[in-house]
C-alpha cells in the first residue's frame, strides 16, 4: 500500500530538478502523475521516466503556469486523461536576479508571473475539483530567500507572497477538506543553483562545497529532501496541518 494509491498528483515545473524528484516520489508511492512544464516534449520525456506502480499512469503536459488559458487547459486535460486530481504541487519557478537599481520591470513581472500568479492560477483551476469532491492537497514551493536575499528582491517578494497565499488558503479552503501548505527549501543542488554558480562565475562543485560548509548539517540539499516534505504535507497523515510553511534547509535559516 502506497500513501498515494489511487490518487492523481499534478506537479508544475517537474520536467527536472525538485519537481521531477517530487514527481518520482509520488509515483513510487502509488500515484498517477501529471508533469506540467513549459515544453511538452521535456514534460513527456520526464513522465516516461517515472517509476509508476501497477495501474498508475503518467502524462506530460506542456503549459505556462503564468497564462490562465494554458493553466485551465492543462488542468482539464489532466482530469480527463488521469481521471481526476487530488494533489497539486506549485513548484514551477525562475530567477531573474539583480540588485534593485539594475532590476528591470520585466525581471520583476516575469518572476511574479511564474511564482505568484502561477500558483494562484493553478490553485484556482484545481480547487473547483477539490471543492466538488471535498478533498484536495496543495503544496506551494517557497524558499529561504523569502527571508531576504541580496539580489533577489523580486524572487524574495514572490516567495514570501507564497507564504501569505498559503496561510490565506488554509483558512478559506479548510472547511472543504482541502489542506494547503508550503515548503521553503534551502540550497538544493539543481540546474537553478548551477545557473547561480555560473552567474557568479564560480565552479559548480566549489559553489556547492561552500554552501555545504556554511550549513549547520554540512551538506547541500537534494530534490529527494524536498520530495519527502512535500509528500508528507500532502498525505492523509498531515490532514491536521494547514497554512504552514516548513523550512527544509539544513537549518541555515536559523542563523548562527
Ligand atoms: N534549487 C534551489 O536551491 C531552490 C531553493 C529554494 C526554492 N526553490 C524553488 O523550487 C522550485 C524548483 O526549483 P529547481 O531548483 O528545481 O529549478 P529548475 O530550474 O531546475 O526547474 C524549474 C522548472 O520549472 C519550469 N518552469 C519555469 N517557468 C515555468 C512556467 N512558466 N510554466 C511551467 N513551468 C515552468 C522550468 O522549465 C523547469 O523545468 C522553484 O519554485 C524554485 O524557486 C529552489
Amino acid at each position: 500500500m502506497g500513501r498515494f494509491d489511487g490518487r492523481v498528483a499534478v506537479i508544475t515545473g517537474a520536467a527536472r530538478g525538485i519537481g521531477f524528484g517530487t514527481a518520482t516520489r509520488y509515483a513510487e508511492e502509488g500515484a498517477s502523475v501529471a508533469i506540467v512544464d513549459l515544453d511538452e516534449t521535456a514534460a513527456t520525456e520526464a513522465a516516461a521516466k517515472l517509476p509508476l506502480t501497477e495501474g498508475a499512469q503518467a502524462v506530460g503536459v506542456g503549459a505556462d503556469v503564468s497564462d490562465a488559458a494554458s493553466v485551465d487547459a492543462a488542468i482539464e486535460r489532466v482530469v480527463t486523461e488521469l481521471g481526476g486530481i487530488h494533489v497539486l504541487v506549485n513548484n514551477a519557478g525562475i530567477t531573474r536576479d539583480n540588485l534593485l537599481f539594475k532590476m528591470t520591470e520585466e525581471d520583476w513581472d516575469l518572476v511574479m508571473g511564474v511564482h505568484l500568479k502561477g500558483a494562484f492560477l493553478m490553485t484556482k483551476a484545481a480547487q473547483k475539483h477539490f471543492v466538488e469532491q471535498k478533498y484536495g492537497k496543495v503544496v506551494n514551493i517557497s524558499s529561504i530567500s523569502a527571508l531576504g536575499n541580496r539580489g533577489q528582491a523580486n524572487y524574495s517578494a514572490a516567495k514570501m507572497g507564497i507564504q501569505g497565499f498559503t496561510r490565506t488558503l488554509g483558512i478559506e479552503l479548510g472547511p472543504f477538506g482541502i489542506n494547503v501548505n508550503a515548503v521553503a527549501p534551502g540550497f538544493i543542488a539543481t540546474e537553478m543553483t548551477d545557473a547561480t554558480a555560473a552567474r557568479l562565475k564560480m565552479d559548480v562543485e566549489e559553489f556547492r562545497r561552500l554552501n555545504a560548509e556554511a550549513n549547520p548539517v554540512k551538506r547541500v540539499g537534494h530534490p529527494e529532501d524536498i520530495a519527502a516534505a512535500v509528500t508528507f504535507l500532502s498525505s492523509d497523515e498531515a490532514s491536521y496541518v494547514t497554512g504552514q510553511t516548513l523550512y527544509v534547509d539544513g537549518g541555515i535559516s536559523l542563523g548562527t
